[in-house]
């Protein structure tokens, strides 16, 4: 999407050099654009595990490159058992997102199949490319498809502002271009529509207030950021039309695993009437588990990230600070589940779907593995 005058992708493999995987450090946004060079799978672990990338496509697109470079440096004489080492490092750094596994599981699965070390490069690489190129034309597609919601929300307006409200970052910066939730909101915007957007901060990281602010404001699209409280306040006074957010991990019959408080949002939309709408590429789901609330490992970070925020100074400087008691104890949940009865639909690159088993179902015909 258009960031700083220009057309920006989280993701990319370095012009000059395709043996170094360039990424945007988020950790710097929205103060400063920082590119970073990847150049080997531990420096992919580290960029995922401590967020310089997020956000569950991008997750699984940067594990895709990371399992290229891990080829790369892999021994010539047995580099198999190199390789299943760093594809179960890869994936132990995140535990919800399941595109991380996704991803990381295709890689093993081509380069399986090449017996000679070279091979195994060449085939890494041209299927982190089309996984890479798939994410975009699949954000793109769910795009296309749920703008419809908005477009109908517009016409009962009679054109008046459609207010969306969405949490964490399931834009841009979570995928390589377009984002889930964000896309049918770009689409709109694209095609003249009247959207506003209310952006939930979403502590303890802020990927709302620093991230999805900071693209929507790139783009041009009208945004307010909202603490991650108010969400119900404005839904009980007709401020919200309707909710988007992106999915880290859905199951087979459409229970959703988002960041944490994405839950009480849906339970709100309910109470108030409101549709909630969850957009994701098919690579977020999980065919394998039904329960979300007993199936889906929630990730638990560090307590650090709840007792210190970080921002800019008046002085230009970005500083870290505590803001609880030093000693008082902090949890840190990642993610929560919202069960699918509070689902509306879900938004994917083939369509809109109910959030159930037999509708989902009909969806997993559709993939290429059917
Ligand atoms: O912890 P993060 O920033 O990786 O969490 C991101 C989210 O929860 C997103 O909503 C999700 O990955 C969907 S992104 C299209």
């Amino acid at each position: 999407m258009q960031a700083q005058g220009k057309h920006l992708t989280t993701i990319w493999v370095k012009e000059v050099n395709n043996e170094i995987v360039q990424v945007i450090d988020q950790r710097h946004l929205p103060h400063h654009l920082v590119i970073e060079d990847l150049s080997t799978v531990q420096e992919v672990m580290t960029a995922i595990k401590e967020m310089h990338i997020r956000g569950a496509p991008l997750i699984g697109v940067a594990a895709a490159y990371g399992m290229y470079l891990a080829a790369l440096q892999a021994p010539a004489h047995h580099p198999e058992s190199y390789l299943e080492q760093a594809a179960a490092q890869l994936k132990a750094t995140r535990p919800t997102a399941v595109n991380l596994q996704w991803a990381v599981d295709q890689q093993l699965a081509v380069m399986r199949q090449e017996t000679s070390l070279a091979g195994k490069i060449k085939a890494a690489y041209q299927q982190a490319h089309r996984i890479r190129e798939e994410d975009i034309a699949n954000c793109r597609q769910i795009g296309l498809h749920g703008v419809s919601l908005l477009e109908k929300i517009s016409l009962q307006k009679k054109g008046e502002r459609v207010n969306i409200l969405t949490h964490c970052n399931a834009g841009w910066l979570a995928c390589v271009d377009f984002g889930t939730a964000t896309s049918p909101i770009y689409t709109a915007f694209e095609k003249g529509l009247n959207v506003h957007v209310w952006v939930d901060e979403t502590r303890p990281r802020n990927q709302g207030a620093s991230l999805t602010a900071w693209e929507l404001g790139q783009h041009g699209v009208p945004h307010t950021v909202i603490v991650d409280n108010a969400g119900g306040h404005l839904m009980q006074h007709g401020l919200v039309d309707v909710v988007i957010v992106g999915s880290d991990r859905t199951t087979a019959r459409g229970d959703v695993a988002n960041k944490i408080g994405t839950y009480l949002k849906a339970l709100a939309a309910r109470d108030n009437g409101i549709p909630f709408y969850v957009a994701l590429p098919c690579s977020s789901f999980d065919w394998t588990i039904k329960d979300g609330l007993k199936e889906i490992n929630i990730e638990e970070r560090e307590a650090s990230e709840v007792k210190y925020i970080s921002g800019l100074t008046d002085e230009h400087d970005c500083k870290r600070v505590l803001i609880t008691p030093p000693d008082s104890p902090a949890s840190n949940y990642g993610f929560d589940v919202t069960p699918a009865r509070l689902v509306n639909g879900l938004i994917t690159e083939y369509g809109i779907y109910e959030a159930h088993e037999t509708s989902l179902q009909g969806l997993k015909k559709k993939l290429p593995a059917g």
